[in-house]
C-alpha cells in the first residue's frame, strides 16, 4: 500500500479553493432547515413546471370513421377531422400554448406527396384547429416519412434516402404548412441543410414572420417506438440510423445545432429527452436560443405500462421526470403528459388557499 499522493503533497503546492459565498460547515449549516415545510421548499425551489412550458403532441387521421386509440400510448388517441376542434379547446382551456401536430394521410406514395397536398391532412388540420382555437399555436411537425408508402424520411435513390433530393420537397412541404396557417415550422427528418433550404422557401413566398423550430439533435432511438404505431410512420426496410445521430455522440450535438442556427432555426429540439438530458444540458450551455426537450413516446409509454401496474406513483414520477428535463435545460417541453400535468398543476392552483401543508408540491 503506498499513501495517496493528494495527502502527502504539500498544501502549499495549489491555491485553497475559493470557498463560495454562503458556504460553511455543520453544525452552523444545515440544508434540512430549509426543507422544513412545503412552503419552505416551495420558496426556495429553482425549478417549477408551468402549464407555458408545454407543447402537447397531436394525431390526426385522414378518412377515419373513428378517433382510435393508440395501444402503446395509454390516453393517446388518433383524432378525426371532426374530433379535432372539441380535443383542442379542451388542450387550449389547460393552459397549453400550442400542439406539434402530426398527420395519417389516407394513402401514402414513393415521394410523401400528401406531405405539401392543400388539402394534405395537416393542411386540413391546422385549418380546423385555427378556426377552433386562433390563439393556441400550432407547430407543425415537417417529415416525410408518415407520407411515403416505404416510411423512410426522404426520397430513395438506389435504396438510399437521397439528401439533395429531398430538400426540395421539404421546402414545398413548409410553405404549404405555413400558408395553411401552421404557426411554427418544425423539420424532423435530420436531412443535411434542409433549415436552409426551408427558411429560403418560406421567405420566397413571403413567410418571413414563420419561425422554424429544428429538431437539431435527433437521435436514432428505440424510444419512438410507440409513436411508430401512432403515426403508422415506421421504416419498411433498414432503419434510420443512415440519417439520425448515434446515441453515442455529444460532441456531435452541437455541431448539428450550430448548423441549424447558421441556416437560419429560430429554436433548437434535443431528442429524446430522458437519455440525452446531458445533451440538453450542453447545448443549453453553448447557446442562447429557445431549446426545446422532446419527451417521447417510449418514455411516455414506459411510465403509463408501470402505472398500470401499480409499481409506481404516476403523478409523482411524471412530474419529477419533466421536473428534471427543465432542470437539465429545456425551455419548452414537447410531452403527451401535458395535458395530465396541466390539469394537476390548475389542480395545485386551486388549493393554494387551503391550509398549510394540504398540497404535497407535487
Ligand atoms: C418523424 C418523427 C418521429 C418522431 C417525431 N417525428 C419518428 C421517427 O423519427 O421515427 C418521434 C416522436 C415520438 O417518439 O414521440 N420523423
Amino acid at each position: 500500500m503506498t499513501a495517496s499522493p493528494s495527502i502527502a503533497a504539500p498544501r502549499s503546492a495549489a491555491p485553497p479553493p475559493a470557498t463560495p459565498v454562503g458556504v460553511g460547515r455543520f453544525p452552523t449549516v444545515r440544508p434540512r432547515r430549509l426543507r422544513s415545510s412545503e412552503p419552505m421548499r416551495q420558496l426556495v425551489r429553482e425549478t417549477t413546471l408551468d402549464a407555458g412550458d408545454f407543447i402537447y403532441p397531436l394525431f390526426v387521421a385522414e378518412g377515419a370513421a373513428t378517433d382510435r386509440p393508440v395501444g402503446a400510448m395509454p390516453g393517446v388517441t388518433q383524432w378525426t377531422l371532426r374530433s379535432l376542434p372539441a380535443e383542442v379547446e379542451s388542450i387550449a382551456a389547460l393552459g397549453i400554448p400550442g400542439v406539434i401536430l402530426f398527420g395519417l394521410p389516407a394513402e401514402k406514395d414513393a415521394v410523401g406527396s400528401g406531405a405539401w397536398a392543400s388539402e394534405g391532412i395537416i393542411q386540413q388540420a391546422t385549418r380546423a384547429i385555427k378556426r377552433a382555437v386562433p390563439e393556441l399555436l400550432v407547430i407543425a411537425d415537417l417529415c416525410l416519412c408518415e407520407y411515403t408508402s416505404h416510411g423512410h424520411c426522404g426520397v430513395l435513390r438506389d435504396g438510399q434516402v437521397a439528401n439533395d433530393e429531398t430538400l426540395p420537397l421539404l421546402a414545398q412541404t413548409a410553405v404549404s404548412q405555413a400558408e395553411a396557417g401552421a404557426d411554427i415550422i418544425a423539420p424532423s427528418d435530420m436531412m443535411d441543410g434542409r433549415v436552409g433550404a426551408i427558411r429560403g422557401a418560406l421567405d420566397a413566398a413571403g413567410l418571413s414572420a414563420v419561425p422554424i423550430l429544428s429538431y437539431a439533435a435527433k437521435y436514432a432511438s428505440a424510444f419512438y417506438g410507440p409513436f411508430r404505431e401512432a403515426a403508422q410512420s415506421a421504416p419498411q426496410f433498414g432503419d434510420r440510423r443512415s440519417y439520425q445521430m448515434d446515441p453515442g455522440n455529444a460532441r456531435e450535438a452541437l455541431r448539428e445545432v450550430e448548423q441549424d442556427l447558421a441556416e437560419g432555426a429560430d429554436m433548437i429540439m434535443v431528442k429524446p429527452a430522458l437519455a440525452y438530458l446531458d445533451i440538453i444540458a450542453r447545448v443549453r450551455a453553448a447557446t442562447t436560443v429557445p431549446l426545446a426537450a422532446y419527451n417521447v413516446s417510449g418514455e411516455y409509454a414506459m411510465v403509463k405500462a408501470a402505472a398500470a401496474n401499480g409499481w409506481i406513483d404516476e403523478r409523482r414520477l411524471t412530474l419529477e421526470l419533466l421536473t428534471g428535463i427543465k432542470r437539465a435545460g429545456a425551455d419548452v417541453i414537447i410531452s403527451y403528459h401535458a395535458k395530465d400535468v396541466c390539469g394537476w398543476l390548475c389542480a395545485r392552483v386551486e388549493r393554494h388557499n387551503d391550509p398549510v401543508g394540504a398540497s404535497d408540491g407535487w
